[in-house]
């Protein structure tokens, strides 16, 4: 048997968010998402026969893993390793090809990549063994939501166990205005609790459940604007939440009202402009339609951007 096997897989950004749960031990979301998967930002893991333990993986980007974050990705390593009969010990190392110090998320990528690394492990060990990226999807989750949804590509819908590719128009580009660099306070899984707790809750599910079924007939149909202001109001809906919750917390920051407020006087001015939202952290993500590349470099003229037209021939 070979010593080592290497896998990656992209990170996803949410249009309709996955923010609470109805089972916190499985990682069972409270509503469906809807997510457009980031191709060229990724996570790549190496699996070596060697002392168990996680290390970074050299020749990307170093990424240090913090201590929870570690012992959180080996629990996954070691289900994984229990689910496909994996033998023997192996040091975990891993990376990204994009920043670690952007405040970029990057566990549905290292959550989908580690499940992938390990599935090629069994199937060296195991060659019988045939599992489908449905349920590989579905094995990732319990390590971390968010990642069953980087199986599936462009598109990717997830409602309660089961994710699965979905058509809509693209391919689109993706940018990240970078508001802040640096650790979370709170992190997204202490979000899914915590959003509980704040007044809002109630009725999220069915606004996020509405929000998806418009979206996806807003896309479908190229009505682009009206794309617009259902991500726009999607992720004020979950950034309420969490400056509602119980205690109260937040991730926005002047730098993000600032770009904010400049992206909704672009969409005022032209009548077009980025789809717009954010994650459990203070930097901006944008999606493109390929004729707006040009347009880009003005409205991004000045600002912090991480680009990555990767997703646009
Ligand atoms: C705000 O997948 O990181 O990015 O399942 O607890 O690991 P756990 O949470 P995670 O949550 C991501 C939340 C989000 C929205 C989204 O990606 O849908």
């Amino acid at each position: 048997m070979a010593l080592h096997v290497e896998a990656s897989a992209p990170s996803n950004i949410a249009l309709i968010k996955y923010m609470g749960k109805t089972k916190t031990a499985s990682n069972t979301p409270a509503n469906a998402s809807l997510s457009y998967t980031l191709e060229h930002l990724r996570t790549f893991v190496r699996l070596e026969r060697g002392p168990a333990g996680w290390q970074p993986l050299e020749g990307y980007d170093v990424l240090q893993l913090s201590e929870h974050g570690r012992t959180k990705f080996l629990a996954h390593f070691a289900r994984l390793k229990g689910a496909w009969k994996i033998e023997g010990e192996f040091t975990v190392r891993s990376a990204n090809n994009f920043p670690s110090d952007c405040g970029l998320a990057s566990s549905a990528s290292s959550f989908a990549a580690l499940t992938e690394a390990a599935y090629a492990l069994a199937r060296k060990q195991h060659p019988e063994l045939e599992v489908s990226a449905a349920v590989r999807a579905r094995l990732s989750r319990l390590g971390s939501g968010s990642s069953c949804r980087s199986f599936f590509t462009p598109w990717a819908l997830w409602r309660g166990e089961t994710a699965e590719p979905v058509n809509l128009p693209g391919p689109l580009a993706h940018a990240v205005v970078l508001c802040e660099a640096g650790k979370k306070d709170v992190s997204s899984s202490e979000a899914h609790r915590r959003v509980t707790s704040s007044a809002l809750f109630t009725g999220r599910v069915a606004r996020a459940e509405a929000r998806l079924e418009q979206l996806t007939r807003a896309l479908r149909e190229n009505d682009w604007r009206e794309a617009f202001e259902l991500c726009w109001s999607e992720f004020w809906d979950m950034h309420a939440l969490f400056e509602t919750s119980r205690p109260s917390f937040g991730y926005m920051n002047a730098g993000t009202l600032a770009v904010l407020a400049r992206l909704r006087s672009i969409w005022q001015r032209d009548g077009d402009g980025p789809l717009v939202t954010m994650d459990a952290g203070p930097n901006v993500h944008l999606l493109l339609r390929e004729d707006q590349i040009a347009r880009a470099a003005e409205w991004l003229d000045g600002l912090s951007v991480l680009k990555s037209w990767g997703g646009a021939k």
